[in-house]
């Protein structure tokens, strides 16, 4: 079951107030970009990876990609404004590129483990759209300001992750009705909801952590690490 994957890196990482585009940080002493696309460069499932920049820091991506020997599956589209901007850019460098399944994921996820890959994009091929997501651990307060309004019941809740899958049609439409409506949003799948469609849940894993604000290098690092020693344990054959 073959698919494409738009990986969004044309953001600023302002929170993570590294005045750098925070997928450009080493990690483990490669760039967080560098993580990212391996795992979809390793996967012969996956026919093609659309890298979305910034325009100005197309040289630098460029580099990268040469320099980790990762041009074989990438071409690289400029992004824009917002992250939907972004990832709209992206699915049209795909639009007549004849796949079924797309995956859209954040450059700033290192770590997803690639069985969840295979997962969502499995139940993508079932359903049309499918996201990753995770049971949330916290007892979630809806406030006013600093008021309680209510307190949500956490059995039903979930914290939705990326990549998420979705026929390139369907997620084609979708982000065209957005922008016609002037939607804004962080989550792909919720246009689709808007067009009365439904999104399958697949179990992600708590590793799956989007790098945002500095603590989170911290706990990524420890992951890529587990993961790295993880291999070097595993019998070669
Ligand atoms: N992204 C993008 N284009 C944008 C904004 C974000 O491609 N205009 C990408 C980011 O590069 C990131 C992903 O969307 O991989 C998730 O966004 P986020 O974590 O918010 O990253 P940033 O927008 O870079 O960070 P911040 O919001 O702190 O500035
Ligand atoms: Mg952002």
């Amino acid at each position: 079951m073959n698919y494409s994957v738009v990986v969004v890196a044309a953001g600023k990482g302002e929170r993570m107030g590294a005045q750098m585009n925070k997928v450009l940080l080493p990690l483990q002493g490669v760039p967080i970009i560098v993580h990212t696309l391996r795992i979809f460069e390793q996967d012969d499932a996956c026919s093609g990876i659309v890298l979305v920049v910034k325009e100005a820091e197309m040289p630098a991506f460029n580099q990268i990609l040469s320099a980790y020997h990762l041009k074989r599956k990438v071409q690289i589209v400029s992004g824009g404004k917002e992250r939907q901007d972004s990832v709209f850019q992206g699915l049209l460098a795909l639009e007549n590129s004849g796949e079924t399944i797309v995956l859209i994921h954040d450059a700033a996820r290192p770590c997803v483990p690639k069985e969840k890959i295979s997962g969502v994009v499995q139940a993508a091929f079932r359903t049309g759209a499918a996201i990753l997501a995770v049971r949330v651990k916290d007892t979630i307060k809806e406030a006013t300001g600093h008021q309680v309004r209510k307190t949500l019941d956490r059995s039903s809740l979930w914290a939705a992750q990326k990549p998420q899958a979705f026929r390139l049609s369907a997620i084609l439409e979708a982000h065209r009705t957005g922008r016609k409506q002037g939607l804004n949003v962080t989550d792909d799948a919720s246009l689709v909801e808007q067009l009365g469609q439904t999104v399958a849940i697949v179990e992600g894993s708590y590793h799956n952590i989007k790098i945002t604000t500095p603590e989170d290098m911290l706990i990524a690092r420890q992951f890529i690490k587990g993961r790295e020693e993880t291999n070097a344990y595993r019998p070669r054959i």
